[in-house]
């Protein structure tokens, strides 16, 4: 008991050691023919004895449907295979006091009323997930999980993810659970994608250790903390989410990076990103006035797409966008910087658009500018700022609809990218 209670202890310390115990999910042990299960379902209560027998099986074992009250699995110590738990809908409880591990996925899910999942002794699974389990509050994971590659927990009515103490998992997937409303976690590292979903209405994601991840899905949260987090190979989405700062400010380089719909955010920082493989998109942020958060940024390997009310914000060290690049703004931000971008070849890719409060800037090239080894040409000498309206290029010029007088300089430039320019002067 006391030792249960300092294990329980030192896991929420973030002790925990392993990660991903292939040595010991990858094992076969042979047993006996009658602890060899090979798609054996139990329907009622009574078809599980022969399971909780066996203090080692190996085989995949289903429990499905509504004659349990409860199912008992004491006695087990290690499943080699999958352990399902489906659609139990009349059992409040899963007893598996002595499970140490599962090889396979542990997956619990469609128990209506379940409250009570006793998985005292669970430290080693292949995968976790939990799913549709309203009625569970806890995750009974006393011991707490130390190893794993991919735990989802889906429509539960957790309210804390105690016991899970794993740092390096393929995938981390917490959607849909409506009284989460803190994630505080050790994770490390996450091999594919991690994914915090419309959880409580705010939830704070707080991953202070974690220091690569492949994707990042994060919707409707509140906070977003990650001091360490220096790379993502894939993309980092946050939408739709309360947040008020985005701050990554150690992250170097990333996949891409989408930001929308967040409609309290006042601030980004990625001054350390120096370059996306993919693209970059600002959307529908109502409230961001400010794009000064990417002051190293200096590649793009995809698209920039940019929609606000911005008033300041210019991007220093931008030197190669490859993927085209539109912006959008009705604040005070000018597009005579971004301009200058396009002028000097830094924008590549087959679309240059820039709206401002006063300008409209496009341009577009029918096919793709391969060797544009002439940037320098600068063959956007109809590049114009406010004021200035000229034209070049095949394309039209077009007025901006928005009459708005107090500005007095409304301004069509129509500006061809430098390689296409020079071939079109
Ligand atoms: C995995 O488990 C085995 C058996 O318990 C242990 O000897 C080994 O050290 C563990 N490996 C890791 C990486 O924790
Ligand atoms: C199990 O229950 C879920 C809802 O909890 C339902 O969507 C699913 O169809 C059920 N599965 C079976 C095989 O009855
Ligand atoms: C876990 O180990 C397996 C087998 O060695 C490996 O394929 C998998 O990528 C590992 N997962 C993580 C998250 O390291
Ligand atoms: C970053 O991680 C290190 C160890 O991995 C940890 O000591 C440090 O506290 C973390 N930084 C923050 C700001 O939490
Ligand atoms: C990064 O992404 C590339 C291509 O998508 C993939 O080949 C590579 O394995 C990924 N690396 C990591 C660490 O996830
Ligand atoms: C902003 O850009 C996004 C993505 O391109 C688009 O869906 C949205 O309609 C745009 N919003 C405005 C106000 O232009
Ligand atoms: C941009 O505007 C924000 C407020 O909207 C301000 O905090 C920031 O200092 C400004 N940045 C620059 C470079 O002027």
């Amino acid at each position: 008991m006391q030792l249960r209670n300092i294990i329980a202890v030192a896991a929420l310390g973030g002790l925990a050691s392993a990660a991903n115990n292939s040595t010991l999910t990858n094992a076969t042990p042979s047993v006996d023919s009658g602890c060899s299960f090979s798609s054996f379902t139990a329907t009622a209560a009574g078809q599980l004895q022969s399971v909780a027998a066996c203090e080692t099986a190996v085989g995949d074992v289903v429990v499905y449907g509504d004659s349990f009250r409860s199912i008992e699995l004491t006695g087990l110590k290690q499943l080699y295979g999958n352990l399902a738990i489906r659609n139990a809908s009349q059992a409040t409880v899963v007893n598996a006091p002595t499970l140490q591990l599962v090889s396979g996925q542990l997956e619990v899910s469609g128990g209506t009323i379940l409250s009570n999942l006793n998985l005292a002794q669970l430290t080693t699974v292949g995968s976790l997930e939990f799913n549709a389990l309203p009625a569970l509050e806890h995750t009974g994971l006393t011991a707490g999980l130390t190893s794993a590659d991919s735990i989802v927990i889906s429509d539960t009515g957790l309210s804390q993810l105690t016991g899970i103490n794993v740092y390096k998992l393929k995938v981390f997937n917490v959607n849909n659970n409506k009284d989460i409303d803190t994630i505080d976690s050790g994770l490390q590292e996450v091999t594919d994608t991690l994914d915090i979903s419309y959880n409580a209405e705010k939830v704070d994601v707080i991953l202070n250790q974690l220091k690569s991840a492949n994707n990042i899905i994060l919707q409707q949260i509140n906070s977003f903390q990650a001091p360490n987090l220096t790379s993502t190979n894939g993309s980092i989405a946050i939408s739709k989410s309360s947040i008020e700062k985005i701050e990554l400010p150690k992250v170097e380089s990333a996949g891409s990076v989408v930001i929308n719909q967040n409609d309290d955010l006042e601030e980004i920082d990625f001054s350390k990103l120096t370059s996306l493989s993919g693209a970059l998109q600002i959307s529908d942020n109502d409230n961001l006035k400010s794009l000064d958060g990417f002051n190293s940024l200096k590649t793009v390997g995809g698209t920039i797409n940019i929609n606000g009310s911005f008033d300041n914000g210019t991007f220093d060290a931008l030197s190669r966008v490859s993927g085209g690049f539109i912006l959008k703004t009705d604040g005070q931000l000018s597009c005579s910087a971004f301009n200058k971008l396009n002028s000097n070849g830094d924008v590549r890719g087959d679309k240059f658009q820039c709206e401002d409060k006063v300008t409209t800037s496009s341009s577009s090239s029918a096919k793709s500018n391969s060797g544009s080894s002439s940037n320098s040409a600068t063959g956007g000498s109809s590049q114009s700022s406010e004021g200035g309206s000229s034209s070049s290029g095949s394309s039209s010029s077009s007025r901006k609809s928005e009459g708005s007088s107090n500005v007095g300089k409304l301004a069509s430039v129509v500006a061809a990218f430098a390689g296409i320019g020079f071939v079109l002067i």
